[in-house]
């Protein structure tokens, strides 16, 4: 994938609360990169099926739904225009998203546009999910995986119920399409009290 921009191109996988939104802002801000947070992504399909009553485990609708969304993923999140980025952080997309990430025709709309924006971008860009250094860029300049004790993963996340994010964390890690999982030739790194500054200075060095 490094042909399609002309700067780095850095995959962040990882499980809930590991540190990839950090330490890719950290990465963006020293390397002028771009960001792409694709788990964003799967959350505004989440939320709009749960604005239009769409049952989440209905593969046919929620895939439909996917192929046909308008999404904006940049500081703000969209979808077809309405400003969603607040609403993709609440407890009933957090309960949801896992299962319509697990959905294959769902997956398929999203990695593409994934890959696409990465195409039309040439100055370099960090782009964090579950599923970068395996699926969508597998031939990325670096690949990260980020680990954290579960203890402090929870930690990080004061408003989810623990509950909830290791029942998330399951499901992406034993689905059948794209599980969670360190992709070939990843850094595995273990975030655990560790400083975003440390890492990201870890992460240039291996560019
Ligand atoms: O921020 P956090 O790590 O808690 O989650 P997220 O990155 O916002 O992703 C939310 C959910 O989207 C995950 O639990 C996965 O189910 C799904 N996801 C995915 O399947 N593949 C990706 N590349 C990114 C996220």
């Amino acid at each position: 994938m490094s042909s399609q921009a002309a700067g780095p191109v850095i995959a962040i996988d990882g499980p809930a609360g590991s540190g990839k939104s950090t330490l890719s802002r950290a990465l963006c801000e020293r390397l002028g990169l771009e960001r792409l947070d694709t788990g964003a992504m799967y959350r505004a399909v989440a939320w709009a099926a749960l604005d239009r009553g769409i049952d989440p485990c209905d593969e046919a609708a929620v895939g439909a739904l996917a192929e046909s969304l308008r999404l904006g993923v940049g500081d703000r999140v969209t979808v077809d225009g309405l400003d969603v980025t607040g609403a993709i952080r609440g407890p009933e997309v957090n309960r949801t998203v896992s299962l319509v990430a697990a959905n294959p025709r769902v997956r398929r709309a999203m990695v593409e546009r994934q890959r696409r924006w990465v195409a039309e971008r040439r100055r370099g860009v960090v782009v964090e999910g579950r599923d970068i250094g395996s699926v969508v860029l597998p031939g990325a300049d670096v690949k990260v995986y980020l680990t954290a004790a579960s203890d402090e993963r929870a930690r990080r996340r004061p408003e989810e119920d623990a509950a909830d994010l290791s029942r998330r964390d399951h499901i992406d890690r034993t689905r059948s399409v794209s599980p969670l999982g360190v992709a070939d030739g990843a850094h595995v790194v273990d975030t655990t009290g560790r400083s975003v500054d440390e890492i990201a200075e870890e992460v240039v060095g291996w560019l």
